[in-house]
């Protein structure tokens, strides 16, 4: 039995050293960008990181031989981050959900693969290779005779696609209704292989050589269908609430996702999150599930979360992340906007971001996918983009056998009046910036643009 104090020092502890590994993965993801080898500049951090945990081990040691003193030190109200994570019932577009209000700390890249000095769970390292040949057999693949035995065989190795998906002449789900359908099919296969090989390749290249290990507080923003064996990580202004709708179709909570309202995706829905599972319930459906993830541009999402929280009145994000916003970040500052926190502008919100001194806490509407969802550490099976939702989501529903007349749906929930977020206009937000300022939000999304293969967003950013 591990004391309560204790495991808040080794949270602390592990926060510390995350940070150092975060610091020297951003410098070696710069000095990699820049070199584009980064093989050469690996060495100095992981030193430094071997170095850090032999330190942390020794002071771990020391308190554990002090115990009592520690649970005087210990003030009630001690961050317990990582262990305890807060707000289970929050959802993808709740207001108050997902922040955490810890004044000055910096929530940057948070690295997967971390040893924990907390027990954790230990897992094999996934590998859902069935239906994803080796990289080098790919190419050879592409001859159309051989085209069609391997689609068939993706079909038929995908892990929720049922037994009689080799049946071809059966219109059950999980198999193509027709040749064009099979088509496109094999098409969104491909990109998936080349989605998931890339976020492979980049999560080698920049993640420790240290076991990987999964804690319940990776697996808390995933949302679990077990009747269809799908495991969804939301990702909030990518869609999340939609597919929210989908999984409570799947579930039976609803018979369409036309009949569920707004409120009812956020606050009346029944989906269960993986982290409220065992470890055995949660290491299973880890293996067993579709592990699904959708990524958008990151730059359109933050713009879309920025106008969805701060240009509509919001009884949350104003006087918990307005208030200190406007105060921290605006010159002569009125009463009002000091009193209400609202009317915060772009600019004033990219300050606080960019700022290693956030005046409050990060959140999941701005917190980078690559943290959110450890891509690094899941192996998702699907790896969706908000920008070809629609072709997406529906392959990924007639693949897991889903019922024929539920298709993803296409609302906007959000102030539904508005203009959706678009490049265009994603530009005209950060053209308010300095050129400066746009490549500091470029390299603080810069593991979202690597993973999941996005361009720069700005032509004159390095
Ligand atoms: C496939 O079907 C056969 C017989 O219908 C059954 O015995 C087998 O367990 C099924 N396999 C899976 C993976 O569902
Ligand atoms: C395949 O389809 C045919 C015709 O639809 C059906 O008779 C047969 O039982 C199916 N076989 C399996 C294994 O589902
Ligand atoms: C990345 O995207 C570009 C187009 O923007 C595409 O040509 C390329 O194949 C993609 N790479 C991978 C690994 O998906
Ligand atoms: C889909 O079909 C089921 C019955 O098969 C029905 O209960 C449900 O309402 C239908 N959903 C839609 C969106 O039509
Ligand atoms: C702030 O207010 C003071 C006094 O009203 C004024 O002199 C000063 O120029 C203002 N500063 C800015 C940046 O507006």
């Amino acid at each position: 039995m591990i004391s309560l104090p204790l495991l808040m020092q080794q949270s602390e502890l592990r926060q510390d050293s995350r940070m150092l590994w975060v610091e020297c993965r951003i410098v070696d993801a710069l000095r990699g960008r820049r070199r584009m080898r980064a093989t050469a500049v690996k060495l100095p951090c992981s030193f430094w990181f071997l170095l850090l945990f032999g330190a942390g081990g020794l002071v771990l040691f020391i308190h554990l031989q002090d115990l009592s003193e520690m649970v005087q030190q210990q003030a009630p109200g001690v961050k317990l981050r990582g262990t305890a994570r807060q707000s289970r019932e929050a959802l993808c577009t709740q207001d108050s959900e997902g922040v955490r209000v810890s004044p000055g700390q910096d929530q940057r890249p948070a690295v997967e693969g971390l040893t924990s000095p907390i027990p954790p769970m230990q897992f094999p390292a996934f590998q859902w290779t069935r239906h994803s040949a080796t990289p080098g057999s790919r190419e050879q693949d592409m001859g159309s005779l051989r085209v069609t035995k391997r689609h068939r065989k993706l079909l038929k190795t995908s892990p929720v696609v049922s037994n009689n998906s080799h049946n071809s002449s059966s219109s059950s789900s999980g198999s193509p209704d027709s040749p064009e359908e099979s088509w496109q099919w094999h098409r969104l296969s491909h990109i998936q292989e080349a989605r998931r090989r890339l976020m492979k390749e980049v999560c080698a290249k920049y993640k420790s050589s240290i076991s990987r290990t999964i804690t319940p507080h990776h697996v808390s923003r995933i949302y679990v269908e077990d009747k269809y064996k799908l495991l969804y990580c939301e990702v909030p202004k990518a869609g999340c609430s939609n597919w929210k709708r989908i999984l409570m179709v799947l579930s039976g909570l609803a018979s369409s996702t036309h009949e569920i309202k707004h409120d009812a995706v956020h606050y009346g829905n029944h989906l269960k999150r993986l982290d409220s599972f065992d470890r055995q319930g949660i290491t299973q459906r880890l293996e067993t599930y579709t592990k699904v993830l959708f990524v958008r541009e990151p730059l359109e999402r933050l713009v879309s979360a920025f106008r969805d929280k701060f240009e509509n009145p919001n009884t949350y994000y104003h006087p918990v992340f307005g208030k200190p916003i406007i105060s921290k970040y605006r010159v002569n500052a009125s009463k009002v906007a000091l009193r209400t926190g609202s009317g915060v502008t772009f600019q004033e919100f990219m300050q606080y971001l960019l700022d290693v001194h956030r005046p409050v806490g990060m959140d999941i509407h701005w917190e980078p996918t690559s943290q959110l969802c450890s891509p690094c550490l899941l192996d998702y099976n699907f790896i969706g983009k908000f920008e070809t939702m629609e072709e997406e989501a529906n392959f990924l529903l007639r693949r897991t056998g889903a019922p024929h007349n539920l298709t993803f749906p296409s609302f906007k929930d959000r102030n539904p009046k508005a203009e959706r977020t678009s490049t265009h206009l994603t530009h005209r937000y950060f053209a308010q910036l300095s050129t400066s300022e746009r490549q500091r939000a470029y390299d603080f999304y810069y593991m979202d643009y690597l993973m999941f293969n996005y361009s720069k967003p700005f032509k004159d950013l390095y």
